[in-house]
Formats: C-alpha cells, structure tokens, sequence
C-alpha cells in the first residue's frame, strides 16, 4: 500500500441485484488520493459515482477489494467501528443539502458535533463559528426554507466542516445551484481544505468547477478510465 496516499482504493468491486439480474456497479476499481487534492469525479449519470463514493464513505460495502482511509483499513472493519470512524473524519456535502427541515441553521451545523457526543450548548456555540466562517451568522436561528439554495449549501458547509474531518466528501454539490452561488461554494471548500492538508473529493458534471480540481478522474460504466493532472506530493 502506498503510505503518502490518505485514500487508498483497491480492486473495489460492487453488484446489486435487481429483479433477478445482476448489475456490475463498480469494476475493479483502483483510486488514491493524497494530503491536499482537491480530485474530482466526472462521468456519465449511471457510471457508478456515488455508489463508489459510498463505499468510500463506509456508508455501502464493497463486495470485494480494499479501502484504506488515512491507515483505518475499511474493508476489515466491522459495521458499529466504520460508524464511529466516519462521524469522526468525513463531512459531507450533497447536491439537495440534506438539512433537517425543522432545525435551525444553527442545530443542522450542530449535527456531527451532536453525534460525537458533545453537550447541546457547546455544539451550538461551535456552529455559531461555523456558519460566521461561511459568511451566515445571521442565519443561525433561521429555518433552511427561509434561504436561498446557495445560502442552503453554505449551511451544509458549515455542518461538514464543523467536526474538522479530514476528508471531505461531496456529491454533485454546486448541480442545484446558479453559477455565481456554485462558484462562492467552490470557493468556500477550496479554502478549507489544502492548507490543513484535508483531501476533498467532488463528484460533479458541472464543467464550471473544474478548475477547482488538482486532479480530475474520469469514471465511465464503473470502471476509472483516466486520470488527468498530478497529486502533490
Ligand atoms: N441500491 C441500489 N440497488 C440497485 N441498483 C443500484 C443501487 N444503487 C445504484 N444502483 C445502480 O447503479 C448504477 C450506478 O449508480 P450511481 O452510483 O448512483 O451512478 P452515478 O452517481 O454515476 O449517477 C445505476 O445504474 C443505478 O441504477
Ligand atoms: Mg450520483
């Protein structure tokens, strides 16, 4: 295994079964990705992004193949240990946001910290912090139907980042959004990630964000095909 890389994916292959027949998702896939890559997934609706997002995350299992995540081996842990790992290092951020409809700005970026088993009062005043970095402290007691959806993402954002994970996940975050907002988003996750080393890894099709990228992997019908740039190290 490659000790530089904080994500390290080997062989992963993953089927579901539906109405008796058997689809291949994910073809032996192999993808690493190193201390402050911000890497892109691009591919066809269908190719098997977010399935391998999910495996990455923990949040599906591979049928075969490894996953190291910064030296935690995914793939020979069992479910209650992947859990507690992914609540501890990964944030996510999700094209339709993914807030709690009846909590407030402030308790929705309180979540992963509420999940970690910090008190109520303290996970408030660290998302006070986190939704002033996004530009949002007026927004803290507001309910998410009361913003725009790019002020939406940016509680998101906050909520991601507020446990200080190390790797940031993120499914198609800017699709819902107008080009200006999408641009402040990608803007917003740049600036969090490399500086702390953090890795980010965004599935999108939307071509206005590629620049963001250090490293763009092209994925079609479950298998990488091609990987364009070169990691940092
Ligand atoms: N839980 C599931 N059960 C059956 N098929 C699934 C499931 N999840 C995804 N698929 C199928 O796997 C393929 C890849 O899906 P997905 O990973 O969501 O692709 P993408 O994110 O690239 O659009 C699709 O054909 C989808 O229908
Ligand atoms: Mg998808």
């Amino acid at each position: 295994m490659d000790n530089q890389a904080s994500v390290v994916v080997e062989n992963v292959s993953k089927s579901f079964e539906q109405g008796g027949d058997i689809f291949h998702v994910l073809k032996n896939v192999h993808f690493k990705a190193y201390p402050s890559e911000l890497i892109m997934i691009v591919g066809p609706s269908g190719s098997g992004k977010t399935t391998l997002l999910s495996t990455i995350a923990g949040t599906l299992r591979a049928d075969s193949g490894n996953i190291h995540l910064f030296d935690f081996p995914l793939h020979e842990k069992a479910q209650r240990e992947i859990t507690a790992f992914r609540r501890s290092t990964i944030g996510f951020i999700f094209q339709q946001f993914h807030l709690i409809p009846t909590l407030t700005c402030g308790e929705n970026a309180a979540i992963p910290l509420l999940l970690n088993g910090w008190p109520r009062n303290k996970a408030l005043e660290e998302a006070a912090k986190s939704l002033e970095e996004v530009g949002l402290s007026s927004k803290f007691t507001s309910l998410p139907k009361n913003l725009s959806g790019g002020q939406q993402q940016r509680v998101a954002i906050a909520r991601a980042l507020i446990h200080k994970p190390k790797l940031i996940i993120c499914d198609e975050p800017t699709s819902a959004l107008d080009a200006d907002s999408g641009t402040k988003i990608m803007e917003l996750i740049c600036s969090h990630v490399t500086a702390l080393g953090r890795v980010v890894i965004v599935v999108t099709h939307d071509s206005r964000i590629f620049k963001y990228a250090n490293r763009i992997v092209k994925m079609d019908d479950g298998k990488i095909t091609n990987s364009e740039g070169t990691h940092a190290t």
